[in-house]
């Protein structure tokens, strides 16, 4: 059994008047230490995916239907109690832009030190400890100082590693990541992904990579989702998707990659 099974996931909107269905049917299943990536234009769903698999969608705004099995518990079914022992502690989530989603008035260490608020029982020294730990095992130089910094006093790359390290400091199997480098320059983005790289070689941390930018995915990932309109229209091996797409649109967004005249591959 795959540690992480979704199948025929429906998410649908309801307002006054109308019912929008956002995401049709998808499936998808990833295994221990699996890195997957999800591509498709801006509006295919590749966010309400990732947010209903991390249970970050609200139960009264969206209707979700079909399965969303992690290690054998359906997470559309099973009571909020163990609900809240899988998200946000088996699965946790990174976000495009940090800044965004950190508090600007509280410092990062004490954002970092979340997932072990949330979830453990730690005195303060020890999640101070925890903390520094993580954010070193992200490639921060001076955790201590990173630590007591405010977000707005980091760089946009630092952050992100921040934000990794908070993601991490739980020890979760599965990270989602939503477009965690968009935001950075290129060298910086690089940076994020052999990071994500690293943590997925020496924690075995599983890792679902969403990404407008397919050759990151290619470098990540080993295995891609192709979304448009809410669908997956393709799936499989990045090697035979990327190099032999069969769908229109796959081959549309891989024909949209801008060439890079440096690139002598
Ligand atoms: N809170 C919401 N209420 C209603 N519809 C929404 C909401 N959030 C997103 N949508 C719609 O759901 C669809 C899927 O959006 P989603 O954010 O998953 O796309 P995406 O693939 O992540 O796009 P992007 O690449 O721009 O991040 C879009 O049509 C969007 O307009
Ligand atoms: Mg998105």
């Amino acid at each position: 059994m795959s540690m992480l099974t979704v199948k025929d996931l429906c998410i649908k909107v309801h307002d006054r008047k109308t019912t929008d269905t956002l995401v049709y049917d998808v499936d998808l299943s990833m295994d221990k230490g699996d890195i997957l990536g999800i591509v498709g234009e801006s509006g295919s769903g590749k966010t309400m995916t990732a947010l209903a698999i991390a249970g970050l969608l609200s139960r009264h705004d969206m209707e979700k239907s079909g399965q969303i099995i992690f290690e054998g518990i359906n997470l559309l079914e099973v009571e909020r109690k163990v609900l809240r022992k899988i998200q946000g502690n088996e699965i946790t989530m990174v976000f495009q832009e940090p800044l965004n989603s950190f508090n600007p008035l509280k410092k990062v260490g004490w954002q970092v030190e979340e997932g072990l608020r949330v979830h453990t029982v730690m005195d303060k020294i020890e999640m101070k400890d925890r903390a520094i730990e993580a954010l070193r095992d992200v490639e921060l130089s001076n955790p201590e100082a990173v630590y007591n910094s405010y977000p707005h006093e980091l760089s946009g790359g630092m952050r992100q590693r921040a934000m990794i390290a908070a993601a991490m400091i739980i020890q979760p199997k599965l990270i989602i990541a939503d477009e965690p480098t968009t935001a950075l320059d290129v060298t910086i983005q690089a940076e994020i992904v052999e990071l994500l790289k690293r943590i997925n070689k020496e924690r075995g941390t599983a890792i679902l990579f969403i990404s407008h930018d397919l050759s990151l995915v290619n470098t990540l990932c080993e295995n891609v989702l192709v979304m448009q309109n809410g669908l997956v229209v393709e799936s499989g091996k990045c090697d035979s998707i990327f190099n032999n797409p069969k769908e229109d649109y796959t081959k549309k967004l891989i024909s949209a990659i801008p060439k890079n005249p440096f690139y002598k591959g």
